[in-house]
This record gives structure tokens, C-alpha cells and sequence, in this order.
């Protein structure tokens, strides 16, 4: 069985690269642990804070925040990182060159209910020798990240990563500490009749995503022509994970809840890394309007809308967003 390492190797990415991998992974193995033990270690429940999108922070998302931006900020080859539970960019390494976004934790609602959470990382490198608490080093769109991952903290912890030569699961082998390899070369089914969206949020869509639902909702008998069944688990490393292993199309559209925001899902720390794996798997990740990784990042909490999956259903999406 290989290891991450021996994988990372065979690889041929650069070696400073690997070693901010390798440091992003071991606050994951951390945050690993943490969950294992949940209650009894005191780690489950709100913080009295708000982050800055306005979201209450579980302890947990401080936690994990705290594990990643640590490790990172004292490797010597990360010049900054970025964090959706931390307002600013923060400084690492004048002379480091690579850049880390996270979401430390990402589907923090479950942590309460003992179901699946995750965390998922991007890298991109400095282009100048501007410092990395100035969100501008940052602001690259998706075709400049250089390496992209989740963790899922699962029934088994599994990695899930790219350095844009395919996707790789490794799981976590409590016995030793070590992620391994355990799937290689992952390729998204194209088609699928399953989609994953938050239908509670229906009335706040755009007509577009409306009728596409209203249609998949007509099963056999509607435009689509066939059977569509629906998963929503409110985390995306969980959804995400579910449609690499069997295909699907996963979905957080914009909508006018409140008009200053494109959709609930961070660009940086989600729809970045997100539309790297599955593009590496075969799959396609739009706005509805354009590719996820072709938007130009204005902010580095920018949202964006995600629509994501098997490539021939997220095809049909975009037309009609296109009609
Ligand atoms: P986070 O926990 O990092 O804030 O992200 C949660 C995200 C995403 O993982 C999930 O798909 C979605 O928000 C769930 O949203 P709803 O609350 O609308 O279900
Ligand atoms: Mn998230
Ligand atoms: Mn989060």
C-alpha cells in the first residue's frame, strides 16, 4: 500500500509543495482525532462568536481554524493563508511562495449530530512578492491552484486530493496515523438522476434553476425523461464525496435571501478546490453561467453560485441557464 508521501513522490511536484501538503494534513489527522473523541473531549457546541460571514462559529470551525493556521503559518514555504473563519489574510513567510485557503470546517452543522463534516484546502502560488496578509497574492482565479483537497470525516477519514494529475483517496489508518492509498484515478459517472439541493430555499431561486427542478421533479413523464431521486446531507465534502463514488449533481444556486450575496458557497474555500477535484474526476463545475474556475476573485470571501457533478447534467443546467 502506498502512502500519501510515496503517491506526492511518484508525483513529481515540487518538494516544498509536498511539504505544505504534508503540513495542511497532519492538522487534518488533528481534527481527525477531535471528532473521534467528540463529547469527551468537550469539543462539541457554539462559541458566543460570529465569523465573518455572519455565521454563528461552532467551537469546532475555531478549533480546526486554529490547528491549520498554526501549522501552516510556521511552514517556511507559505507565504499566507487564508481562512473562511478568519477576516483577513495572514502573513506566513515573506520568502515562502505558496498560498493556503481552507474551510477548516466545512458543514459545521452536523458536528452537533454526529454526521459527516469535512475540511477542504486549496493551494495557489504567489505570482510577486506581495505579502500574504494583502488579500491581492490571493486573488487568482481556479486554473492557477496547483494542488486542491478535502478531508471527509466519515465512518473512515478519507483524503481526497489533486495536484492536477487525477484524484486520489487515501483513508486513514488509525493504527499507524497515516493516510494510504486506497483509490486512484476516480473518474465522475457522466450522466446521473440524482441531485443534491436545499429545496427549502425554492422560492428564492432564479426562474432557470426553478424550472430545472420543476422538471427533474416531473420524472419520466417531464422534459428530462427520467426518475430523478434527491440526497441532501448540508455538508459539501459529503456531497461531494457521494458523487465522485456514484455520480450526481449537487447544487447551491444564487438566490435573493439577501441580494448582496451570489450564493452561500465561498469561491476560495469551496468552489475553487471543489470544481478542481471534479474536473480531475471528469466532471464540470459552473456557475450556471461559466465555468466555476474561470471567475475572477474580487474578495477573498467571495461567493459563488455552485452547481456541480456529472459533466452531461451539469451540461443541461448551463442550457438552461443559456435559454
Ligand atoms: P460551512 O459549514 O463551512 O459553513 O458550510 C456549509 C455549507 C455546505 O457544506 C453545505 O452544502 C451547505 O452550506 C449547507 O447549507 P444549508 O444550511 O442551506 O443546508
Ligand atoms: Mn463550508
Ligand atoms: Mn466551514
Amino acid at each position: 500500500m502506498k502512502r500519501l508521501d510515496q503517491v506526492l513522490n511518484a508525483e513529481n511536484i515540487p518538494a516544498e509543495l509536498e511539504l505544505v501538503v504534508n503540513d495542511v494534513i497532519v492538522a487534518c489527522k488533528d481534527i481527525a482525532f477531535k471528532l473521534r473523541q467528540g463529547d469527551l473531549a468537550g469539543i462539541l457546541g457554539a462559541t458566543e462568536d460570529e465569523n465573518v460571514q455572519g455565521e454563528t462559529q461552532k467551537k469546532l470551525d475555531v478549533i480546526s481554524n486554529d490547528l491549520l493556521k498554526d501549522v501552516l503559518v510556521s511552514n517556511p514555504f507559505v507565504r499566507g493563508v487564508g481562512s473562511e473563519e478568519e477576516d483577513y489574510t495572514i502573513a506566513a513567510n515573506a520568502d515562502g511562495k505558496y498560498l493556503v485557503t481552507f474551510d477548516p470546517l466545512d458543514g459545521s452543522s452536523n458536528i452537533d449530530v454526529n454526521l459527516s463534516v469535512g475540511t477542504i484546502f486549496s493551494i495557489l502560488e504567489a505570482q510577486d512578492n506581495t505579502p500574504g496578509d494583502n488579500q491581492e497574492v490571493f486573488l487568482q482565479n481556479g486554473r492557477k491552484q496547483v494542488a486542491a483537497g478535502y478531508v471527509l470525516y466519515g465512518p473512515s477519514a478519507l483524503l481526497v486530493m489533486t495536484t492536477g494529475n487525477g484524484v486520489n483517496i487515501f483513508t486513514l489508518d488509525t493504527t499507524v496515523g497515516e493516510f494510504v492509498l486506497t483509490k486512484s484515478g476516480i473518474q465522475i459517472p457522466e450522466d446521473t438522476a440524482e441531485f443534491a439541493i436545499n429545496m427549502s430555499n425554492q422560492r428564492f431561486w432564479e426562474p432557470e434553476m426553478k424550472q430545472y427542478i420543476d422538471d427533474c421533479l416531473q420524472g419520466e413523464e417531464g422534459p428530462l425523461g427520467k426518475r430523478y431521486n434527491m440526497r441532501w446531507v448540508a455538508s459539501m465534502v459529503a456531497e461531494v464525496h457521494r458523487i465522485l463514488m456514484r455520480g450526481g449533481i449537487f447544487m447551491y444556486p444564487y438566490d435573493n435571501r439577501d441580494p448582496s450575496k451570489a450564493g452561500k458557497l465561498r469561491l476560495m474555500y469551496e468552489g475553487n478546490p471543489m470544481s478542481m477535484i471534479v474536473e480531475q474526476a471528469g466532471g464540470a463545475s459552473s456557475t450556471g453561467r461559466m465555468d466555476i474556475m474561470d471567475v475572477q476573485p474580487e474578495g477573498i470571501h467571495d461567493r459563488v453560485p455552485v452547481v456541480l457533478g456529472s459533466k452531461n447534467e451539469v451540461a443541461k443546467v448551463v442550457a438552461y441557464h443559456n435559454k
